[in-house]
């Protein structure tokens, strides 16, 4: 009997800005120090794309070297799924401008927005469209620019933001490898406490709206917070046990880097030691969908990853959403 065909990742890239900030530098433009950002949130820098760099731009850069990585050409990719919130434009999708700049000529295309969560999202819908034999060649790609959303004047939200992407190519491969499961969520009476209130179609973009920052990011830190810290465990539990998996078997746990205080309260949820869970927050800041893929990228980089570890993956953001999904590492 053939064993089951499941979705597993078989190449991962970055496109990372080469700009760096560090809070050193955010001490010079507002009113705050490098000790308060790392012992609230343990970012020490963070990085920046220069003006003439588009969220397109980075994602083409990650997705050119998955492919690369998984030994895969351009013209076999079947679908490219790009999660962002700050794409180069309202549209076309910025997927479709990947498209066109990678030459993947055979390829669909479109955007999926679950703000930070949006790696995770796209991670798992795409698994089930290879899992049915529709797609064999998926790129799946984190991207954001939040430093353009961020509003440089507010000194609790622009200091936890950075630039970058990521992306993974997914492919059939046999069993036991591959995405075991995934559990998504959504709550939008949540939408108030995160979000970019202008610039759409209930706030079109004004001189008034600009004046007033409304094009910016909004957040209410705390609550946002306590969402985190709770969210982020339970998800990653209820994933496990739909892939059958108890939480001592997992070898690295990847999460969405926002805040280290919410990754370790997540990391004591799961009864995980730190030496289990990547964390490169320090480096990048809160990259948005893009958190994800660069971690999963740096921890494979690092030989953190081995064929056969059991990964955890896990976001929550703005919407709110939330979710996570199981792999067994198939390269
Ligand atoms: O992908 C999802 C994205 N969002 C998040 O992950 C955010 C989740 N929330 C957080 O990570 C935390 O709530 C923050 C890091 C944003 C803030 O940490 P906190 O421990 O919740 O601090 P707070 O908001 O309660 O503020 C404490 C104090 C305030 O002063 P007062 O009112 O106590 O006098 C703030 O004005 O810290 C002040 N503050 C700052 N001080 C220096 C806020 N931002 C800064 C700053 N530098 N950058």
């Amino acid at each position: 009997m053939r064993s089951k065909v499941r979705a597993g990742i078989v190449g991962v890239g970055v496109g990372i800005p080469e700009p760096v900030l560090t809070n050193h530098d955010l001490e010079q433009r507002i009113d705050t120090s490098d000790e308060w950002i790392v012992t609230r949130t343990g970012i020490r820098e963070r990085r920046v794309a220069p003006p003439d760099v588009a969220t397109s731009d980075l994602a083409a850069q990650a997705a050119h070297q998955a492919l690369q990585n998984a030994g895969r050409g351009a013209e076999e990719v079947d679908l490219i799924v790009v999660a962002t919130a700050t794409p180069d434009m309202p549209w076309p999708s910025t997927a479709c401008l990947v498209q066109a700049k990678i030459g993947a000529v055979r390829a669909a295309a479109f955007d999926l927005n679950a703000v930070c969560s949006g790696f995770v999202y796209a991670l798992w819908m795409a698994a089930q469209a290879v899992e049915t034999g529709a797609y064999r060649c998926v790129l799946v790609i984190g991207a954001d620019i939040l430093s353009r959303q961020v509003n440089w004047e507010d000194r609790s939200t622009c200091v936890l933001f950075g630039d970058g992407a990521g992306a993974v190519v997914l492919a059939p491969v046999e069993e036991p490898y591959g995405v075991l499961s995934g559990v998504l969520g959504a709550d939008g009476t949540g939408a108030p406490l995160l979000n970019v209130p202008a610039g759409g179609t209930r706030e079109p973009l004004s001189p008034e709206v600009i004046a007033c920052k409304r094009h910016t990011i909004h957040m209410r830190g705390r609550e946002v917070f306590k969402f985190a810290v709770t969210i982020m465990g339970e998800v990653s539990v209820q994933a496990l046990e739909k892939a059958g998996i108890a939480p001592e078997e997992v070898n690295l746990f990847i999460p969405h880097q926002a805040n280290i205080r919410i990754i370790q309260a997540a990391a004591e949820r799961l009864n995980l030691p730190m030496e289990r869970v990547f964390v490169n927050v320090d480096r990048y800041g809160n990259t948005s969908a893009a958190s994800i893929p660069i971690a999963v990228y740096e921890a494979w980089e690092q030989g953190r990853l081995k064929k056969g570890d059991l990964v955890v993956v896990v976001g929550f953001g703005a919407g709110l959403t939330w979710g996570a999904c199981v792999i067994r590492w198939a390269y």
